[in-house]
This record gives structure tokens, sequence and C-alpha cells, in this order.
């Protein structure tokens, strides 16, 4: 069975670890498990990815800035996630289109209705099933952010340098998404520990996973 898993959340809410446990959960279940992440993913999105992220690229439009994104998106997509999908496998993605609508509809705002359109073009109507939120409180974020980048572990874009309304527009723009479609959006505390955050996704797996079979099985 394909299963397509999405990781939203600020910089610095532990998206990363909390994919590669769940992807070793997921493994030990069976399943044939692709982690990968926006924007990049393929050759051509690395390439897109360096030009997003490039803090020399300062006279970069928000306009220009989606559709960087999106041109990114809209070949991983096609030249990975489908395939995977359609060979029954799973797919967890660090970002994808929620991202967009996230950062460049409510943080940079754009309008929305464009952003939700061309995205449909850009990823040919795929939707993840479950798409799990690491909300953070705005200050938190950024200062995890900053000690990761100081301890070396982490990388300082474009983004990062926005001001904190910014990122107060995102986390509200996210939280707006989730209230609208709970039976696709988990919103998770990720002030939590690593271990409660990671056992509140299994949980809500096994009822994923539990009314697909249902649905096939009818
Ligand atoms: P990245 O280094 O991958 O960090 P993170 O750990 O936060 O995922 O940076 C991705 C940045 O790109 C992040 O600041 C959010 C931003 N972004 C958008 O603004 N729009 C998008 O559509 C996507 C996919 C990412």
């Amino acid at each position: 069975m394909s299963l397509f898993i999405t990781f939203e959340g600020p910089d610095g809410s532990g998206k990363t670890t909390q994919i590669s446990l769940l992807a070793e959960h997921l493994r030990a279940m069976g399943h044939d498990v692709l982690i990968t992440r926006e924007p990049g993913g393929t050759s051509i999105g690395d390439q897109i990815r360096t030009v997003l992220h490039d803090v020399k690229n300062v006279e970069m439009m928000g306009e220009t800035e989606f559709l960087l994104y999106s041109a990114s998106r809209a070949q991983l997509v096609r030249e990975v996630l489908q395939p995977h999908l359609a060979r029954g496998g799973t797919v967890l993605c660090d970002r994808f289109a929620d991202s967009s609508m996230a950062y460049q509809g409510y943080g940079r705002e754009l309008d929305l209705e464009a952003i939700r359109l061309i995205t449909q073009f850009a990823t040919g109507g795929l939707t993840p099933h479950l798409t799990i939120y690491l909300d953070l409180p705005v200050e938190v974020g950024i200062q995890r952010k900053q000690t990761a980048y100081v301890a070396q572990a982490g990388e300082w874009n474009r983004l990062d340098r926005q001001t904190l309304d910014f990122h107060r527009r995102v986390r509200q723009g996210y939280l707006k998404m989730a209230r609208a479609e709970p039976d696709r959006w988990l919103v998770i505390d990720a002030t939590q520990s690593i271990d409660d955050t990671q056992a509140a996704i299994r949980a809500r797996l096994k009822t994923l996973l539990s009314s697909v079979r249902k649905v096939r099985t009818a």
C-alpha cells in the first residue's frame, strides 16, 4: 500500500529527527520507505535550492521565490514521488506544498488563490495522506536554529533572515490550514521530548493505517 506523509514546521522544530525515527518504525513494519526533502530531492531541485537559499540573492521577488519552489516540486513529484508511490512504496517528505502556502502565501502575503492553482499544476494534484505539523513558538524555533548554526550543524538561509512577524504569520497560516483539514493534519507540540513527539506520530499513523485497510477490505 502506498503512503505519502509530509512533515511541516518551523526551522528547528526537529523534523529531520522525527522523520528518521518514523522511517525506522515503518521499515520494521515492512514498508519500502523513501525519505526526501523540499526544496531539492532531485539534481535539478538541488540546483534550484542553491539559488533559493543563497543569501546573496537579496533582490529575489516573492513571486520568483514561489515559482522556484514550485519548479523544484514539479520535478520531485514526477521524477521521484510518483514512481515510488506507484510501486507501492512509502514516502516521507521534509516539507511539501503546504510550505509554499505557509511561507509564500501567509508569510509573504502572496495571493493564496494563485498559489493554490499553481500548486495544483506543479503537483499534478498529488496530496499527502498525512501531514505532520511540528508546532513551536516562533522565538523557540529561531533560538534552536541559531544554536544549530553556531554549532555548525545547520545552514543559515535567506528565509531565516525574515522578521519575527513573518515567522508569526507563517505559524498562524499553518495552524489555519490544519484547522481547515483536520483529517489530513496532525498538529504536535514540538516542545515535548523527542520520544513523546514520535509516540504521538506513531499513534496517529496506526489510526490512518487501520482506516485505509478498512476502506480496502470494504
Ligand atoms: P531547510 O534548510 O530545508 O530548513 P528546514 O529545516 O526549515 O526545512 O530550509 C527550507 C527553507 O525553505 C525554510 O526556511 C522554509 C523555506 N520554504 C519555503 O519558503 N517555501 C517552500 O515551498 C519550501 C518547500 C520551503
